[in-house]
C-alpha cells in the first residue's frame, strides 16, 4: 500500500498526508525521506536514481549505534549529546526546542531561478511545530527537473509572544555512511585562493568556515566534496558534492561521532551571530545545494557547472567577451590617453572590451594611491578632463566595449563620503575605527538601508547617465576588522555580520531588477567572493589577484570543482610576474589563461610585437573554442597536486563533437617521465582530428591533423613532447599545449 502511496507522492507530485518515505528527484539522483506526522523528519537515501520496488526495501536509519535519522534535531529535548542544526532560547528562557512534523507537502514548481531564469522542479515542505512553543520551522528541498541538484533551506518563524534567541542555525543535515569516506575542501589567502586538500574523515569534527564578514571565500571556502570509497578520483567513484550558497560568514562541519554516519551541517556561523528573532518575525537560511555523482570529482563539477550556467550564473549561457584590465598595465595612473592606447591595443589583438580599474575617482581627495577617496565616486578630471563620455567615446571609436571598476561597499576615512556620514561605517562602539588598505579603509555599513541606497546610487548613477557601460568590475578589499554598527541597535549588534549580507543582497538584487543586461564581475581582493551566495547577481569573478600562470594552474583547478569556466576571469599578464617575481614565457602564459574567461592584465605598449602577434592568435583560436570552454562540460584529467610535474584538463561539448585539451608541464628536469594523458569525455565511437594552437615549434606534433577515435584518445592518449621545438636561442625550461580536437 505504501509503494502506491510513495509512487503516486512522486509521479503525480500531489500533496499527501499518508506517504512516508517521499521521494525527491533529478535526472539521475534520488533524495529520499521518511516522514510522519507528529515525529522528526527523518534521512533514508541520497545517491543514484532508484527504482520505486527499491525505494521500498530501503531500510531505515536509526537506533543504536547504526545511525541517527533526524534531519533537524534541535537541541535541548531529545537532543542534547549530539550536534544539532537548531539551537535556541524561547521568550521565558527555555533553551529546549523539539521540532515534530505537523504537516508536508510536495509539489511541482514552476519559478524564477536566482539569475532570472525559468526552472520548474519540484518542492518538499515540511512544516516543524514544538509541542509547547508556537515556534515553527520550514525544511525546504527543492529539485531541478533537468539538473542534479537538491537545494535545501529552512525558515524559523516566531509565534512566541516576545523575542526568541537563535543560537544555531543550520540547515537540514546530511548523514553520510561510514566507511572509507574522505573530504575535498578548499583554502587559501590573497593570492593563493583555492588551495585543494584532500583528507580521510575520522572520528572528531572537520570545521570548514570563513569569518572574514565581508570577503567570505578568501580563506575558507563554503563547497566540499564527499568521496565515498576512499580518496576522490576525478572520472570514477561515488561522490557528493555539497555547496552553501551563502556570502557571508559561514560554518561548514563534518560531525563523526559514536555511529556508523559522519554528518555534514552547513550554513551561516554562529559564532558572534546569536539572533534575536521578534514577534511573529521569519529568519530564512541560506541554500545548501547537493549532488551525488557515480563518476568521481567531475561528475560533481559537471553538475555543478550546468546548474550554475543554468540557473546561478548571470548570464550564463551568454558567451564572455575578451578584455583588456589596465590595473596590472598602469595601476592607480590611468589617465585619458592611457585609457585610449590601452583600448586601441586590445582591439588590435583581436579583444572586444576595455576595462578601466581602479584610479579614475575623487575630486577633493584624487585617487593617487590607495589611501583616499573609496566613497567619492566622481571622476579625476584632472587625469580624465573629457570624463565618461571622453572614455565612451574613445571606447567607440576604438571598437570596444567599456567598462569600470568600483568598491561599493567601503569608504576611505580621506573621503568625502567618510566626513559627511562618518557614522555609515562599520566601527565598534566606543572605539576608534581599525582602518585596513593604505591606513585609511574601511567598510560601510551595509546594515544600514541609507548605506545601501548609497550603494544602489552608485551603479545607478554610472548606469543610467552612461547606458554604453557593458562592464563593471565590483570590487571589496577590506574585512570587518572590528565589530560594530552605527546602524544596529545595541541589543542587536549580534546581527552585524547577518544583516551585512541581507543587505548587500538586497541591493545587487535591486541593481539587477534595473540593470538585468551589464556584466557584472565579483571580485574581493581576487578571489573573496567566488561564492554562490552572491553569484546570482554577476557574470563571473576574478580567481585570485596572482595573475602568475603557474599558481594559476593550481588556484583555478581548485576553483574549477565548483565553478565553471565561464565565470573564472583568468587573465595573460607581465613577465616578471608582479606577485610572484617569477618569469613565464607567453606560451605558457596564454595556454593557462585561455582554459578560463581569457582576459589579459598587461601594458600592451611594454609588448614585443612578436608578443603581440602570438597574443592575437591567441585570441582568434579562443574565440573558435570559446563556446567549449565556456559551454561545455569539464574533465580534469591529472592534478597539479598529484606530484606529477604536469597539470592536465579538458573540455568537451555537449553533443560530443568538439574538445580542447590542456597540457601544462609544472616542472623540468633531466630524465623526467611524464605519464601520457589518456583524455576523457569524448564519444569512443566518434573520430576526433587533432590541431595544435598557440603554436610555437617549429616543427608540427606528429599528432596534428591526424584523427584518432575517442577510444583510442581516451583509452591510450597522445604523446607529448617534454620540450618545445624552437630556435636555440629560444628555448628554455617551459612546455605547455593547447589541443583543438573536431570531429571529422
Ligand atoms: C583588488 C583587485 O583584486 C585588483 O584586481 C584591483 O582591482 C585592485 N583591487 C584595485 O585596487
Amino acid at each position: 500500500m505504501k509503494k502506491i502511496f510513495l509512487f503516486l507522492a512522486s509521479i503525480l507530485a500531489i500533496s499527501s498526508a499518508y506517504a512516508e518515505k517521499v521521494e525527491l528527484r533529478t535526472p539521475n539522483n534520488s533524495f529520499i525521506v521518511d516522514l510522519d506526522k507528529g515525529a522528526e523528519p527523518k534521512f533514508v537515501y541520497f545517491g543514484p536514481a532508484l527504482k520505486s520496488q527499491d525505494i521500498a526495501e530501503l531500510p531505515r536509519l536509526g537506533g543504536g549505534n547504526g545511525g541517527r535519522a533526524e534531519l533537524y534535531p534541535a537541541y535541548g529535548a531529545t537532543h542534547t549529546q549530539s550536534e544539532t542544526c537548531l539551537a535556541m532560547r524561547h521568550a521565558d528562557g527555555n533553551m529546549s526546542t523539539q521540532m515534530l512534523i505537523s504537516d508536508y507537502k510536495l509539489q511541482t514548481i514552476k519559478d524564477k531561478a536566482p539569475n532570472g531564469a525559468d526552472r520548474t522542479g519540484e518542492l518538499l515542505t515540511i512544516t516543524l511545530s514544538d509541542p509547547i512553543y508556537p515556534t515553527t520551522v520550514h525544511l525546504y528541498y527543492q529539485s531541478y527537473d533537468d539538473v542534479d541538484m537538491i537545494e535545501t533551506w529552512t525558515d524559523i518563524t516566531n509565534g512566541e509572544k516576545k523575542t526568541v534567541t537563535l543560537t544555531q542555525f543550520y540547515n537540514p543535515l546530511l548523514p553520510v555512511r561510514r566507511g572509507d569516506v574522505w573530504c575535498t575542501h578548499f583554502h587559501g589567502t590573497w593570492a593563493s585562493e583555492a588551495q585543494l586538500t584532500e583528507e580521510p574523515l575520522n572520528n572528531g569534527t572537520l570545521v570548514i568556515k570563513d569569518k572574514d564578514g565581508v570577503r567570505n571565500a578568501m580563506v575558507g571556502r563554503s563547497e566540499i566534496m564527499l568521496s565515498l570509497d576512499g580518496k576522490a578520483q576525478e572520472n570514477y567513484g561515488a561522490e557528493i558534492g555539497a555547496a552553501l550558497l551563502y556570502s557571508g560568514n559561514f560554518r561548514i562541519t563534518v560531525d563523526t561521532d559514536d555511529t556508523d554516519y559522519h554528518y555534514y551541517f552547513s550554513g551561516i556561523n554562529p559564532d558572534n551571530s546569536e539572533y534575536h528573532l521578534k514577534k511573529g518575525e521569519t529568519f530564512t537560511t541560506p541554500r545548501t545545494a547537493l549532488t551525488y555523482s557515480t563518476t568521481g570529482t567531475n561528475g560533481v563539477s559537471q553538475a555543478f557547472h550546468r546548474w550554475a550556467r543554468r540557473y546561478q550564473l548571470r548570464h550564463g549561457n551568454q558567451e564572455r567577451m575578451i578584455l583588456l584590465n589596465s590595473w596590472e598595465g598602469v595601476y592607480l595612473n590611468v589617465n585619458q590617453e592611457g585609457m585610449d592606447q590601452m583600448m586601441h591595443d586590445i582591439k588590435s589583438m583581436g579583444g572586444e572590451l576595455f576595462v578601466m580599474d581602479d584610479g579614475w575617482f575623487g575630486d577633493k581627495y584624487p585617487r593617487a594611491v590607495d589611501n583616499s577617496s573609496l566613497g567619492d565616486w566622481v571622476v579625476d578630471t584632472r587625469k580624465l578632463p573629457e570624463g565618461i563620455p571622453g572614455l565612451l567615446r574613445d571606447a567607440k571609436k576604438n571598437g570596444v566595449k567599456f567598462g569600470i571598476w568600483i568598491e561599493p561597499e567601503m569608504a576611505n576615512t580621506v573621503s568625502e563620503l567618510y566626513e559627511a556620514h562618518p557614522d555609515w561605517i562599520i566601527k565598534a562602539p566606543g572605539r576608534e575605527p581599525v582602518k585596513g588598505r593604505g591606513g585609511t579603509q574601511v567598510v560601510l555599513d551595509m546594515a544600514n538601508p541609507k548605506v545601501q541606497d548609497f550603494v544602489f546610487g552608485i551603479v545607478d548613477n554610472l548606469l543610467s547617465n552612461y547606458p554604453e557601460i557593458a562592464y563593471i568590475k565590483w570590487d571589496a578589499n577590506a574585512p570587518v576588522m572590528n565589530h560594530g554598527s552605527q546602524y544596529l541597535p545595541m541589543e542587536d549588534q549580534s546581527h552585524l555580520y547577518i544583516k551585512y549580507h541581507e543587505g548587500l543582497n538586497s541591493t545587487l538584487k535591486r541593481i539587477r531588477e534595473k540593470y538585468p543586461d551589464v556584466i557584472i564581475q565579483a571580485c574581493a581582493s581576487g578571489g573573496g567572493r567566488v561564492t554562490y551566495g552572491v553569484l546570482p547577481y554577476f557574470d563571473e569573478f576574478w580567481v585570485s589577484d596572482n595573475t602568475d600562470a603557474l599558481q594559476r594552474v593550481r588556484m583555478q583547478w581548485g576553483t574549477s570543482y565548483f565553478f565553471p569556466a565561464i565565470a573564472q576571469a583568468s587573465h595573460i599578464s607581465a613577465a616578471p610576474n608582479h606577485q610572484t617575481f617569477r618569469s613565464i614565457p607567453l606560451k605558457f602564459r596564454i595556454d593557462v589563461a585561455m582554459s578560463g574567461r581569457l582576459g589579459m592584465e598587461i601594458q600592451p605598449k611594454n609588448m614585443t610585437d612578436e608578443e603581440k602577434e602570438l597574443c592575437t592568435k591567441a585570441i582568434a583560436d579562443y574565440k573558435k573554442i570559446r563556446p567549449i570552454v565556456q559551454f561545455g562540460d569539464i574533465y580534469r584529467l591529472l592534478s597539479p597536486y598529484s606530484g606529477h610535474d604536469l597539470a592536465s584538463t579538458m573540455f568537451v561539448s555537449e553533443d560530443k563533437k568538439q574538445a580542447v585539451f590542456y597540457w601544462w608541464k609544472l616542472e623540468t628536469f633531466k630524465n623526467q617521465h611524464l605519464p601520457r594523458i589518456k583524455m576523457a569525455g569524448l564519444d569512443p565511437n566518434k573520430s576526433y582530428t587533432i590541431h595544435e594552437l598557440n603554436r610555437i615549434d617549429l616543427r608540427p606534433l606528429p599528432c596534428e591533423g591526424k584523427s584518432y577515435s575517442g577510444a583510442y584518445l581516451m583509452n591510450i592518449g597522445l604523446e607529448m613532447p617534454l620540450s618545445h621545438t624552437v630556435e636555440y636561442n629560444k628555448q628554455n625550461d617551459w612546455s605547455s599545449r593547447v589541443l583543438h580536437l573536431t570531429e571529422e
